[in-house]
């Protein structure tokens, strides 16, 4: 049987071309390496499953590629890439804080720090997760970050640089990593489908994107799911019932009701997602994003702020230009209010019901 690899692991990303959307770090880390100023210590901080250790590796590849392109990228060819790529570089550590966080293993390392690398100029200490090291742990590698020998490099990686202590990131050079954008997820899901011959509709993908809430990793996690799930051929109705995600359909629907004041079809409507199995509180702050999106539609300007694409868009588009300000604005304000009382409320279904009708009735007083 065919040996299955997870997607997140297959495509992770072996130069800084193929990082998706982390392109100022890519290009900072790059120069640093033409220009021969590295520093002793990087951190690179973010939300997990945004590129940290994959950017980590890269970057201790490219300092040590004896081949380097002249788009400062590794090779992945020379010895040395190659010895990294089949983990035997003696030049690149790595260090995994989470499991090996004594002072020992921080002892080891320092211990290794000293001795300079067999084959060129650096040797490359990445150290993830470095949260996690012990207090001891961290004092004893405090003194190495002090005093670092000319050919030690060291990439620390944290998703909680809040728990780093100033000295440490005083000494480091600190990189924030952002979430990746929900159409940058969904371009590189849509580069993986084609990779493994699964056709996929592109709001499928955009779901997926969404859900992943900005983690490149969660998001091919989800693609796996779904494709073990639903085989080859992926619709957006299968990731939606498959991640329990409330159809877009709906929310047009029920504004539909709202411009026409039809309270009664909006109960009705609301009553049907609750008995699709979503709770009032998942349907009420879904409804404040939806307003909020058909908001930014309304302006050629801020249309960029909408983060989907293709048919859906112009569907927004199009809801936009009957919905007014002044009801988009009361509507988000009863929405909003709603969410804030939804956890206090003994009676949730009432309080969503009573919202709808509230939002239902907006544009009566006008008429
Ligand atoms: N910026 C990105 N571009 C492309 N793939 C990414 C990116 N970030 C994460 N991934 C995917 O997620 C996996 C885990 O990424 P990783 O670098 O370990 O995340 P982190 O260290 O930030 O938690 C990678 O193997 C890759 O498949
Ligand atoms: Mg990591
Ligand atoms: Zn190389």
């Amino acid at each position: 049987m065919e040996n299955f690899i997870v997607s997140a692991r297959k495509y992770r990303p072996d130069t800084f071309q193929t990082v998706v959307g982390q392109a100022s770090i890519t290009s900072t880390l790059k120069n640093a390496i033409k220009n021969s100023q590295l520093a002793h210590a990087y951190l690179f901080c973010g939300p997990r499953g945004v590129g940290k250790t994959t950017c980590a590796r890269i970057f201790a590849k490219t300092i040590n590629c004896q081949n380097l392109t002249a788009d400062i990228e590794p090779c992945n060819e020379c010895e040395s890439c190659l010895a990294f790529n089949g983990s035997r570089s003696y030049n690149i550590h790595e260090l995994d804080a989470a499991s090996n966080n004594s002072v020992d293993d921080i002892r080891n390392l320092t211990d290794q720090v000293r001795i300079p690398p067999q084959i060129g100029h650096y040797s490359i200490y990445i150290i993830d997760e470095v949260h996690m090291l012990s207090q001891a742990a961290f004092n004893a590698f405090l003194k190495t970050l002090e005093e670092p020998p000319r050919h030690a490099i060291f990439i620390l990686a944290t998703t909680e640089k809040h728990k780093i202590i100033p000295t440490i990131l005083s000494r480091c050079q600190i990189f924030d990593f952002n979430r990746i954008k929900i159409g940058d997820i969904s371009s590189h899901l849509k580069h993986v489908a084609t990779s493994e011959s699964v056709s996929v509709e592109s709001e499928a993908l955009n779901v997926i994107a969404q859900k992943a809430d900005g983690a490149m990793r969660d998001a091919l996690s989800i693609f796996d799911q779904i494709v073990s799930f639903s085989g080859r051929n992926i619709t957006y109705k299968d990731v939606i019932s498959n991640l329990n995600v409330l159809d877009y359909d709906y929310y047009f629907r029920i504004v539909d009701l709202f411009l026409a004041n039809d309270i009664s079809g909006s109960l009705l409507l609301f009553n049907e997602i609750l008995d699709h199995g979503f709770d009032g509180h998942h349907f009420i702050t879904g409804l404040s994003s939806h307003f909020r999106d058909v908001m930014v539609s309304k302006d050629p300007v801020t249309i960029q702020l909408l983060e989907v694409g293709g048919e859906i868009r112009e569907k927004y588009k199009v809801q936009a230009t009957r919905c007014d300000n002044d009801f988009l604005i009361g509507a988000l304000q009863i929405a909003n209010e709603c969410d804030l009382q939804y956890k206090a409320s003994q009676n949730k279904r009432l309080l969503v019901e009573l919202a709808t009708i509230k939002i239902a009735q907006l544009t009566l007083k006008k008429k």
